[in-house]
């Protein structure tokens, strides 16, 4: 009895020690620079690799395991050693081309741990993260190496586990679209079969399952938000929600041959990134994912401009116009084009997309969509050398447009043609667009394949000096710092739901919108809908669900280098000023306030003057907010002119009520904001000379 209880001692101390020894030289630990977030790294008992991570010495991610498997070789999970390790430390500014901020500053530590096989094939895999002030992020890598060279990844379990059953804000994991609108619930409760939409393409395969970026409030009132940075040769990341609904787990969107990615060492994956913020307000102005995507790359940027834009758009929407001739109420006619240009000149928008131009929208939505569209074959009653020519005469200029109904191979065949013909005719941006699914059959939007197809287009137009506005995109991932011609892209569910026939949008979806998908980059969402009661376009009688003044706070609230004024020109009449005085290109933004799914205030300080502008607005709830005009420069003073929801204004029973307001204001004074049910209020501060 005595003996075996001296074992036992002995026993214990030796596995304590080798435990206590192991942990001791395998525990790496990183901190951030303002010392809130710890990252610990290690192997465990069977050599697999996990991270932690922890908020003013809270857990904010606890145990969270790394591991991938390949197709023909065994997977890289356990028996790992870590053979070396480096830290670093960088601190630099720099400036964006467009964008939010004029300046940015990236200040990390880094740490890279060197993992090898302990035995056959000793394969080697590197793990980088990086700690910010406002995130995490790590990254997987496969050096060169002789047991590792070309491979197919099946799975890639990156693994982010949870303290708790957070709220969240998600939209499902669909393979094809992000045209959703968000869904507040707990972790436990994510379930894609609450959604009964039908798409023109979607494809969710998993019921536990989001697509990023993520964002979550914690029960101590952190907020997370999980997304990737610089998707580059890579299937998109979604997260799927394991059974014991704390972890999430990377999840690839798939090849057609259920592969996720194909690659050849040397090989990076892309960022999986962690914002962590103290307030909602402070996830938006993060600056993480741009700060881990590669400096710009283009050199002549002179041609790259932010602008606003109008378009024979809305119309088809409303079903006004068609973009098919063959309807005989076509859009795209060289008369109606004449008056888009002269609206747009008249009123200081640089560019007119103009949709249905080309031959081949009989058939864009078939069963056979390759080789309909070649993207250079005006339609007759589409006159393109005069209406190019009477363009550049008035000062402004066409935005092309190629959709491709997802007829991928064909829009490749026919891209170098398209972008030259863009140039021929002085056409400095084209809209995108990849309705429907993806030919050939079993691809999908999100997937490593069309992934690299949207960065030949990137790349491609960047070469021939052309900017990029796309619908049906892969999500943005920050690519805007390396190709600042990648300008603005769609993935979220737009202002073209407001049309009758949409399916529908709700005032707290832009509440939404700025804590979630506008983490991962610029919007088009293309605001500014005037006429809000459509009535006349649907039986039964049919309303945009906001009041005007929030379609005016759009312009502020979610950011986009391109913004259209999306509404018919005769819309437009003696309207507010706001839209044409509204900056595009900001020199700083700051969030004022806002909590997720309720309301939001942004203002914003135009580039090229020292005009600031406001935008706020809120869900279908009225409320007053006071804001403090500490942004304003103490030096000036300003004319503030204030487009406020009226008395009667209320998104349901009203939404055309607003008043315009004239004030002295300066520095540090003190602001009512009153928003009615689903509206908004929109400011420009105009400095006074
Ligand atoms: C969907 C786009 O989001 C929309 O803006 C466009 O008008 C249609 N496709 C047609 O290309
Ligand atoms: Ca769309």
């Amino acid at each position: 009895m005595r003996y075996s209880f001296q074992l036992f001692c002995f026993l214990w101390i030796i596995l304590f020690l080798t435990s206590g020894c192991n942990h001791k030289s395998e525990k790496l630990e990183l901190i951030s620079p303002n010392q809130k977030l710890i990252l610990s790294f290690a192997l465990d008992q069977n050599g697999k690799p996990y991270y932690q991570l922890s908020h003013q010495s809270q857990p904010i991610l606890e145990k969270s395991y790394l591991s991938f498997s390949f197709k023909d070789q065994p997977a890289l999970a356990e028996n790992l050693i870590i053979t070396s390790s480096e830290q670093d430390e960088k601190q630099e500014t720099w400036e964006t081309v467009w964008g939010e901020q004029k300046t940015i500053e990236d200040h990390h530590r880094s740490l890279k741990i060197f993992l090898e096989e302990k035995e056959e094939p000793k394969r080697k895999w590197e793990i980088t993260f990086k700690l910010f002030d406002d995130g995490m992020a790590l990254r997987h890598h496969f050096p060169d190496q002789e047991n590792l060279q070309e491979f197919a990844i099946t799975d890639e379990r990156t693994e982010f586990k949870l303290t708790g059953d957070h709220t969240c804000w998600w939209i499902p994991a669909d393979y094809d679209s992000y045209e959703y609108l968000f869904t507040e619930s707990k972790i436990s409760e994510v379930d894609s079969s609450l959604y009964n939409v039908r798409l023109l393409a979607n494809t969710i395969m998993e019921k536990h399952a989001v697509n990023t970026p993520l964002t979550m409030k914690t029960g101590e009132g952190i907020y997370l938000s999980i997304h990737e940075a610089n998707l580059t040769d890579y299937a998109g990341m979604t997260l799927r929600i394991e059974d014991d609904k704390r972890t999430l787990t990377s999840s690839l969107v798939p090849a057609p041959d259920r592969t996720k990615v194909k690659g050849k060492t040397p090989f990076s994956t892309p960022w999986r990134t962690v914002i962590v913020a103290e307030k909602a307000t402070d996830l938006v102005e993060s600056t993480m994912i741009l700060n881990l995507n590669e400096p710009n790359k283009i050199t002549d940027i002179s041609w790259i401009k932010p602008e606003k834009y109008i378009g024979i758009w809305w119309e088809m929407h409303l079903g006004k116009s068609s973009w098919d001739m063959a309807s005989g109420k076509h859009g795209a006619t060289t008369e109606n084009a004449f008056k888009y240009i002269d609206f747009a000149a008249e009123h200081g928008f640089k560019g007119i997309l103009i949709e249905g131009w080309n031959t081949g929208w009989e058939h864009w939505l078939g069963p056979d969509r390759e080789d309909n569209f070649d993207f250079v074959t005006p339609y007759p009653d589409f006159d393109i050398e005069k209406i190019t020519a009477y363009a550049q005469e008035k000062g402004v200029h066409l935005i092309g447009h190629h959709e491709t109904a997802g007829a991928v191979n064909t829009y490749e065949k026919h891209l170098d043609h398209a972008l030259d013909f863009l140039n021929k005719y002085h056409i400095p941006a084209v809209k995108t667009g990849y309705v429907g699914t993806i030919f050939p059959k079993g691809e999908y939007h999100h997937g490593q394949w069309m992934v690299n197809h949207y960065r030949r287009v990137v790349t491609k137009a960047a070469a021939k000096k052309v900017m990029i506005l796309a619908h049906e995109p892969i999500k943005p991932t920050g690519i805007r710092r390396t190709y600042p011609n990648m300008m603005a892209r769609e993935g979220l569910r737009g202002s073209e739901f407001n049309s009758p026939g949409g399916g529908g949008l709700k005032p707290e979806h832009l509440t939404i919108i700025p804590f979630t998908r506008m983490l991962g980059g610029p919007i088009d969402y293309t605001p500014g809908i005037f006429k809000l009661n459509l009535d006349e376009y649907k039986e039964g009688g049919y309303s945009v669900p906001t009041t005007l003044t929030y379609q005016l706070a759009e312009y502020i609230v979610v950011y986009g280098p391109m913004q259209m004024a999306s509404d018919l020109p005769e819309h437009y009449e003696g309207h507010p000023q706001f839209i044409k005085d509204v900056a595009v290109d900001w020199e700083k933004s700051i969030v004022l306030n806002g909590e997720i799914g309720e309301y939001i205030t942004i203002v914003r300080k135009d580039r090229h003057s020292y005009d600031w502008f406001l935008g706020s607005l809120t869900d279908e709830n009225a409320r007053e907010i006071t804001i403090e005009t500490t942004f304003l420069d103490p030096d000036l003073s300003y004319e503030a002119i204030i487009y406020a929801d009226g008395e009667e204004a209320d998104f349901e029973k009203n939404n055309s009520d607003y008043r315009i307001e004239r004030k002295d204001i300066s520095h540090n004074q003190q602001l009512n904001i009153r928003l009615a049910r689903g509206g908004g209020q929109a400011i420009h501060f105009k400095a006074k000379q």
